[in-house]
């Protein structure tokens, strides 16, 4: 009997081993190799139409660059975080854990695309086309526009495309589909390489745009393959937290428009509604008058957001004092820890120290050093700020307060929520608009901010 080669391909990064290993020595993560049959040479069948002719190399001088043909999707929030629109021909993989709502997403972006005479398809290898016609219910679809089909094999799934011809495709999800041309199981790394090469080709050649949805593991990577990331054009996530409605769409690759890019939706009963004022939601169960909670206006992408940050500091019991943080680095805020210290002569040794960012949010900007410091100190104070104060500015480690970017925009949104005190870098000052009811101090250092807000 003939014995059929195989391979060891580790399912996070794609590293290929001849031999079984415990560790990938690529990108360490523990037991992820799987033994996968060694793939045919099939790739050659790549292309999904036949080539008419091969392309001949072009002085860059002489290459049209008309716009990409981009398409509205009626969703405010999805086409900004697209980047303007869906770009015909692009590839987009949409992430995100298990039921946080990416088919109702998806479902929904295919019926207002419908109400716009675009005709698209909807692949489901999960679901029955009743079950997802009941998700259509929900939501109240009623476009004549949208194909579902139930199928996991995709050469079945291209020839329901040459059939209808659509100008959007959703794959859902990519881990329960496969190819015949591969050997191994849906889901490995080779199906899903191959798929979502194959899917390329299809998008690039017909002009069509395909959204793949894959799960998220644990650890926030998408299931199994690394690999999807590097091939798609967007790599866009769908998350929120557990026991919130509000689901948050987040850009972490785009090769056509910027990433970091947020939009903020709201899961209802009939479907996903889209967030215009998301500071409104993020504040919008704000203690007042309590001790260790500051308000940060950041910057998601090009959008300034207004969220609260909360400190909690309380006498460690016994040991080592925790830092905890949810929301921020931790090392940022134990670093930040240590400059209230040296700077303000304020000993935190002794004391556990609680940071969170409320709703969930994740900043990763350092503009929110100082909302950082400010809230820390507040509850070791046990002194509230004043409820109408905003405040942002990179802390250095001397305690000089180090201008940020954006600051005109961060100050405009905090205005817009009713703030009318802002705490801002000195640097950041100098020349900004704003309007009269808006008090401004610029600050230089800690000690400066220590002043304003706390004597
Ligand atoms: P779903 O889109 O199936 O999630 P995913 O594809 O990411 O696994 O949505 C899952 C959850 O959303 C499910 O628990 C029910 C809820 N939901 C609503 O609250 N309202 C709705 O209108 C719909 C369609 C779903
Ligand atoms: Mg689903």
């Amino acid at each position: 009997m003939l014995k059929m080669k195989t391979i060891f391909i580790c399912q996070e990064c794609g590293y290929q081993s001849p031999k079984w290993l415990g560790r990938c020595p690529e990108c360490k993560s523990w037991n992820s190799l799987v033994e996968e049959p060694i793939e045919p040479a099939v790739s050659t069948s790549h292309s999904y139409l036949a080539k008419k002719e091969r392309e001949k190399p072009t002085p860059i001088k002489d290459v049209i660059t008309d716009h990409e043909d981009r398409f509205c999707t009626g969703i405010n929030e999805m086409d900004r975080v697209l980047g303007g629109g869906v770009v015909a021909g692009s590839l987009v993989l949409v992430g995100g854990d298990p039921g946080i709502g990416k088919s109702t997403l998806l479902l929904q972006l295919l019926e207002n695309l419908g109400l716009r005479g675009k005709r698209s398809l909807y692949v489901s290898g999960e679901e029955s086309t009743r079950q997802i016609k009941m998700r259509g219910d929900r939501i109240g679809s009623t476009s004549d526009q949208v194909f579902l089909i139930s199928a996991t094999n995709l050469e079945d799934i291209l020839k329901a495309i040459q059939e209808i011809n659509p100008a959007v495709v959703v794959a859902d999800s990519i881990q329960t589909l496969f190819t015949t041309h591969i050997p191994s199981a849906p889901g490995s790394v080779s199906q899903v390489r191959e798929l979502a090469t194959r899917l390329m080709f299809l998008a690039k050649e017909t002009h069509t745009a395909i959204f793949i949805i894959g799960h998220v593991t644990k650890d926030g990577s998408i299931a199994g393959p690394r690999v999807l990331e590097h091939i798609v054009d967007t790599v866009l996530y769908f998350e929120g937290e557990k026991g919130h409605s509000y689901r948050i769409l987040r850009a972490v690759k785009n090769r056509f428009g910027s990433t970091n890019e947020i939009a903020v939706f709201e899961m209802k009963e009939k479907g996903l509604e889209e967030v215009e004022n998301p500071s409104n939601l993020f504040l919008a169960e704000r203690p007042q008058k309590a001790t260790g909670s500051v308000v940060i206006p950041t910057i998601e992408g090009t959008r300034p957001i207004l969220v609260e940050l909360q400190a909690l500091v309380s006498s460690a019991t016994g040991g080592l004092a925790r830092r905890t943080s949810i929301g921020v680095d931790h090392h940022r805020v134990s670093l930040l820890m240590a400059v209230v210290e040296k700077r303000l002569g304020i000993h935190l040794q002794t004391y556990d120290v609680f940071v969170n960012v409320a709703g969930g949010m994740w900043i990763e900007e350092p503009a929110i050093d100082l909302g950082i410091a400010s809230a820390v100190i507040s509850s070791h104070k046990e002194y509230p700020l004043e409820a109408h104060t905003v405040l942002f500015g990179e802390i250095g480690l001397g305690g000089e307060i180090r201008a940020v970017t954006h600051a005109e925009k961060r100050l405009r949104e905090a205005e817009k929520m009713g703030f009318t005190r802002c705490l801002l870098p000195q640097r950041n000052c100098n020349g900004i608009k704003t309007s009269a009811s808006m008090e401004l101090h610029g600050v230089q250092d800690i000690g400066e901010v220590f002043e304003i807000l706390f004597t």
